[in-house]
């Protein structure tokens, strides 16, 4: 089946990213459009060598449109999701907006395809991007032993904040490359190049930062058990493109490093790379431009009775957004999920 789509944000660095997606995955099209703000309509993108002209978000772009691909601002999508609704389509959306709202299903195809089934608002979150690599790693792991406690610091990437973001961190690397002073920070909270930056600055619930409280409650939606506790701390390092996680999980039943890399080596959308002495791990750079999620390091951990830890690492913003969201837009096709225009 053939779908009209309509890429919304499409000049940012998931919607660029999102194009070479839909491509990839050789996703079928009836048509597609690209929107992002009034800044750039007007302006021309490039899908499959013809050249398409940006249009603004507005309700009439959205008439026989079946799926729009939304990755936007929160603030802007929740004007404009509920407006590309109302006009029929379904909503994949990237942003924080709608993700716990109990009436929006939060999905990762390798773990809650089901939660597909009822779309009541006409609006499909996409999780966090450090989220969905942590529970496609998860959920194996949790239907063979039962998780009781995750705690993951995480070491993500400039271009999980976007694509000015990316570009602050190569002007910074770039300066200091040279022996400059490194330009004024206006995305990060401080210079990233050669630093680590703890999230946000601005704590919320009991000094977590908002990224900590998104990986808590996240991962029990999604993961469909409230019983998980989290115990996360993010971080931002002068990465471009790729998340890195330290995981340390704690079980309800026993379990071997062994049997947890046999279900992971099982496991849909899951690369196992896990061979230290011979350097095999994985890396952010190796993981660019991949839609899978890598796990290594994978080792017991002495110190409880039911203990694992494990690296994980996938692209932020292929698994990490547009990947997963063509996923969803896959499941939704190929399981007639998807409303008849
Ligand atoms: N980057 C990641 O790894 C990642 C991962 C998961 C989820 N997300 C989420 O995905 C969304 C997009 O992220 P991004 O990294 O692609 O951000 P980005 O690079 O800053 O791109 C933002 C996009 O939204 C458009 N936009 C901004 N303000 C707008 C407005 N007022 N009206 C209409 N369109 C507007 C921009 O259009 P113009 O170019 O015309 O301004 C651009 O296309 C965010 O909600 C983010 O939290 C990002």
């Amino acid at each position: 089946m053939s779908v009209h789509v309509a890429v919304v944000g499409a000049t940012g660095a998931v919607g660029e990213v999102m194009r070479q997606v839909l491509i990839d995955h050789k996703f079928s099209l009836a048509s597609i459009k690209f929107l992002a703000s009034p800044r750039s309509a007007g302006k021309s993108i490039e899908f499959k060598g013809k050249k398409y002209t940006i249009e603004p978000i507005c309700p009439e772009a959205f008439a026989g449109v079946q799926i729009v691909l939304s990755s936007t601002p929160a603030s802007v999508s929740r004007e404009t999701s509920p407006m590309a609704a109302k006009a029929g389509a379904i909503v994949i959306d990237n942003s924080s907006a709608w993700r716990m709202d109990p009436e929006v299903p939060l999905v990762v195809p390798e773990v809650n395809p089901g939660a597909l089934k009822s779309i009541p608002r006409g609006i499909v979150a996409n999780p966090n991007c450090s989220t969905i690599q942590m529970v496609v790693a998860l959920k194996p792991l949790h239907d063979l032993a039962r998780i009781k406690r995750v705690v993951v610091s995480t070491y993500q990437a400039s271009s999980g904040k976007g694509a000015k973001a990316l570009f602050e961190l190569d002007s910074q690397v770039a300066a200091l490359g040279r022996g400059e002073k490194v330009p004024v920070v206006t995305m990060h909270a401080a210079q990233l190049a050669g630093n680590v930056l703890p999230h946000d600055w601005k704590p919320g619930e009991d000094g977590y930062s908002e990224e900590e409280i998104k990986m808590i409650k996240e991962t029990q939606k999604i993961m469909g058990d409230d019983s998980i506790q989290v115990s996360p701390t993010t971080a931002r390092v002068p990465v471009r493109i790729g998340h890195s996680e330290s995981i340390n999980l704690e079980f309800h039943k026993p379990i071997t490093a062994e049997q947890a890399r046999e279900a992971l080596r099982k496991a849909s959308g899951v690369v196992v790379v896990d061979d230290y002495g011979k350097g095999e791990v994985p890396l952010a750079l190796q993981c660019e431009g991949r839609d899978e999620t890598f796990v290594g390091r994978i080792r017991r951990d002495p110190t409880i009775a039911n203990g694992l830890n494990i690296w994980v690492v996938a692209d932020n913003l292929r698994k990490g957004a547009a990947s997963n969201a063509v996923q969803i837009a896959e499941v939704l096709v190929q399981r007639g999920w998807l409303p008849k225009r």
